[in-house]
């Protein structure tokens, strides 16, 4: 089938009038107060410390939190700003191809890597004003190059260090997330390696986020509210600031903090803690002068794993199951068949 004519969001070129396909009906869209949600910030370098108290009291920060709304910031976290950097400016390296290069690699329905943009849905309305760029970072194999693999195979030789940037980056995100994973045990009263344990040889996704200013940035979304499947998620945002997270029934800003990472809790550590720990609604807004960057780490579990809490959680709490047994593969697969921007996923999953 062609793409639709005039719909191919190519951000390079993209001028003139917004197609309606982008429009959002104005229920979708009020809300927006720009008041500032008040995540903790959590200094992680005390997980290195090894002082207990120290570790105790972020893990209470985080742990109050995960009961309200699934969102904090880490700061010393251990990776190199010079890195972000980087990375930031490897996303230049994909979004500024040409189209085609960029179709090329489109992301096939049901799948995980490649290039989307605002095309892939081109029958739909309600259309995010963005493009990403999406792809594995897997743990059962012993390769640690599959990441410029990855990149070679799609792009070339020309985006080699493209591949060779994000390969380091994901690798000081999957290790930072076994850190937080540490934490958020202590933080629920199980034992310390439980979700590390768990989290160890999960494929994790990476995804690149780059959204286009847009004359008409208050009629839109880059991305709609969702709330994450995946277990969690680590996020950097550039300083232009558009995340917001919907809590207490209205819209709050996340700050942008560019010392800090963004974590939140998706819906498959929701799960594990026995639903506890909160998936909350979050969505990101365009700019109308300027563009737009996210940086975005989902950690999964390995796809066969099945995701239930730990026995001591549910027995030191007499809680009943709140959700049956599944794996990361059932709830991905349900995600690519039944996605609902609007609602919560593992709702409607289970
Ligand atoms: C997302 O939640 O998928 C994207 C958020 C962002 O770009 O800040
Ligand atoms: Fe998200």
């Amino acid at each position: 089938q062609e793409e639709k004519e005039g719909l191919v969001f190519d951000s390079t070129n993209f001028q003139g009038d917004m197609p309606k396909e982008f429009l959002w009906p104005s229920r979708d869209l009020v809300n927006t107060t720009l008041e500032e949600l008040k995540e903790p910030l959590v200094d992680i370098g005390n997980m290195r410390s090894g002082d207990e108290g120290a570790i105790a009291n972020v893990a209470e920060l985080v742990r109050n939190a995960c009961l309200k709304h699934g969102f904090f910031q880490v700061i010393n976290h251990g990776v190199d700003p010079d890195l972000i950097d980087a990375a930031y400016q490897q996303l230049d390296s994909i979004f500024k191809l040409p189209i085609a290069r960029k179709l090329s690699t489109k992301r096939k329905p049901g799948g995980v890597s490649g290039y989307s943009g605002a095309h892939a849905d081109r029958y739909s309305s309600k259309l995010p004003w963005k493009e990403t760029f999406s792809f594995l970072h897997s743990h059962q194999t012993i390769s640690n190059s599959q990441i410029v693999d990855y990149f070679e195979s799609v792009f070339g030789e020309d985006l080699k260090h493209t591949g060779l940037v994000y390969q380091k980056y994901c690798e000081a995100m999957k290790e930072l997330s076994l850190v937080i994973m540490e934490l958020l045990a202590i933080s629920l009263g199980v034992d310390r390696l439980h979700y590390r344990n768990f989290f160890q040889d999960g494929d994790s996704i990476m995804r690149c986020n780059y959204y286009p200013p847009c004359n008409n940035a208050n009629v839109t979304l880059g991305t709609g509210p969702h709330t994450d499947p995946t277990s969690l998620t680590i996020l950097h945002q550039d300083q232009v600031g558009g995340l917001e997270v919907f809590v207490d029934n209205k819209w709050l800003a996340v700050r942008p903090r560019s010392e800090a990472l963004v974590v939140n809790i998706g819906d498959t550590f929701m799960a594990l803690s026995n639903g506890s720990y909160k998936s909350c609604l979050h969505r990101a807004l365009v700019n109308k002068n300027r563009e737009r960057k996210s940086l975005v780490y989902f950690v999964c579990p390995r796809e066969d794993k099945v995701v239930r809490p730990p026995e001591n959680l549910l027995c030191t709490n007499n809680e009943e199951r709140k959700y049956p047994d599944f794996t990361w593969s059932n709830l991905f697969e349900f995600t690519q068949k039944h996605y609902r921007a609007d609602v919560a996923t593992l709702q409607s999953f289970i």
